[in-house]
């Protein structure tokens, strides 16, 4: 396969603009596409995302593999990357002349599963310690893949048929998710957010995992419903058709632009049962006993949703976890006095660590009367072929 040089030295760029200045892969790619808008094909561009995202991947497994001199330098990297998948390069001059022989060698020989699974060693020790080491290496192994492109059909505006029927007439096929009735999946990455169904609000993008997790809160129309850590609004939206745009839902977060983003979407999806507001605890205090449903999707550490966001692998730090086990526990006594008798909590992570999951429902149990346990789901992604999600419905029972 040829690739244009143009495309190939960005690589090494957005490599360091990840690794060293701490940006997120998918902010450096949208970035790189919009510097090289009107010189890039949509081919370019699917090869560069999948390139880089690729390499921030196996960023460990292609580094210990190069002679030491070349470790970390991001031409190094790219160059034997591009080695790896057989690419014909055209020598750019920044790049060094890697060794093929050597690193082929090297990359094919090594046993140590951190390196070969390319995970930094505490998260293998945090993992195995978790889940059990054959379990942990499931979960891991299967977070090396690349994550399908799910989309969420919005039923107040139209069918799964109809948007994969506007879908294929700008070029794109997407077929019906058997397990789900809202469900429809791309196997070949498009650009989907520049379709007509997409800017009429027609879907969302959405995992199937996440999918999931707005109908566990089993909502009503016309229920009053908070979702504390709405962000900019993914699930919200979905209650909101569950719930037929009629009731209330209070979406809260920290961020105000994330609310900003979640009205926009609003507006888009056509749906105004949702009030956004900063999470301020003066507001939580005044309701009391008021709230249905609450949804608590809180932040956690990411450990589930690494096919998405590769470069959590190397950006979280182990002493967040500790301090996101703090937070959650927050959130949950922060929420628990707004639900009404009978009324619902779900509390929902992307993560895959018991220590941010079940163990965190237990907490709550102990330290909070009068709540039940009515249902747990975990989503592993080697079981389930979605982001690794867990779910725990509470129900106020007195
Ligand atoms: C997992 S994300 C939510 C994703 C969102 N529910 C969705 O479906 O798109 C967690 C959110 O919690 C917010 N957050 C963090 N600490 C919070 C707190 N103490 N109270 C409320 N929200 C918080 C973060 O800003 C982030 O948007």
């Amino acid at each position: 396969m040829k690739v244009h040089k143009p495309i190939l030295s960005q690589i090494p760029i957005a490599l360091k603009s990840i690794f060293e200045d701490g940006y997120y892969a998918d902010k450096v790619i949208e970035r790189h596409f919009k510097m090289s808008r009107g010189k890039w094909g949509s081919r370019d561009r699917k090869f560069f995302a999948e390139s880089v995202y690729d390499i921030v991947r196996w960023y460990r497994r292609i580094n210990e593999s190069l002679p030491k001199p070349h470790q970390n330098d991001f031409s190094a990297i790219t160059e034997a990357y591009l080695g790896l998948k057989e690419i014909d390069y055209p020598s750019i001059e920044s790049f060094v002349g890697v060794n093929a022989q050597f690193f082929k060698e090297a990359y094919d020989s090594s046993n140590d599963f951190g390196v070969v699974a390319s995970y930094p060693d505490w998260i293998i020790e945090r993992v195995y310690k978790e889940c059990g080491k054959e379990k942990g290496e499931h979960i891991l192994n299967a977070m090396n893949t690349q994550a399908p492109l799910y989309l969420r059909v919005n039923p107040l505006k139209g069918t799964c048929e109809q948007v994969m029927q506007s879908l294929k007439s700008e070029g794109i096929d997407a077929q019906i998710v058997q397990t789900s009735d809202s469900a429809l999946i791309i196997q070949n990455r498009k650009n989907v957010f520049v379709t007509q169904a997409f800017k009429s609000g027609m879907f969302e993008v959405q995992d199937l995992g996440s999918q999931a997790i707005a109908p566990f809160l089993q909502p009503s129309p016309k229920q009053r419903v908070l979702d504390l850590c709405a962000g900019a609004g993914g699930k919200t939206l979905h209650l909101a058709q569950l719930m037929e745009n009629k009731g209330k839902i209070v979406a809260t977060d920290i961020h105000e632009r994330k609310l900003t983003e979640l009205k926009r979407r609003a507006r888009r999806n056509q749906v105004d049962l949702i009030e956004t507001r900063l999470a301020e605890n003066k507001w939580f205090k005044r309701q009391k006993g008021k709230m249905d449903r609450i949804l608590l999707d809180v932040p956690c550490s990411g450990l589930g949703v690494i096919k998405r966001n590769p470069d959590t692998k190397w950006k979280l730090q182990e002493d967040r976890i500790s301090e996101l086990i703090d937070i959650q526990r927050g959130i949950l006594k922060q929420a628990a006095p707004m639900i009404k008798p009978e009324g619902k909590l779900v509390y929902s992570t992307c993560s895959i660590l018991p220590s941010e999951n079940q163990e965190q429902v237990k907490w709550f149990l102990e330290t909070h009367e009068g709540w039940d346990l009515e249902e747990e789901v975990s989503l592993l992604p080697h079981e389930n072929n979605t982001d690794g999600f867990y779910m725990a419905r509470l129900k106020l029972v007195k």
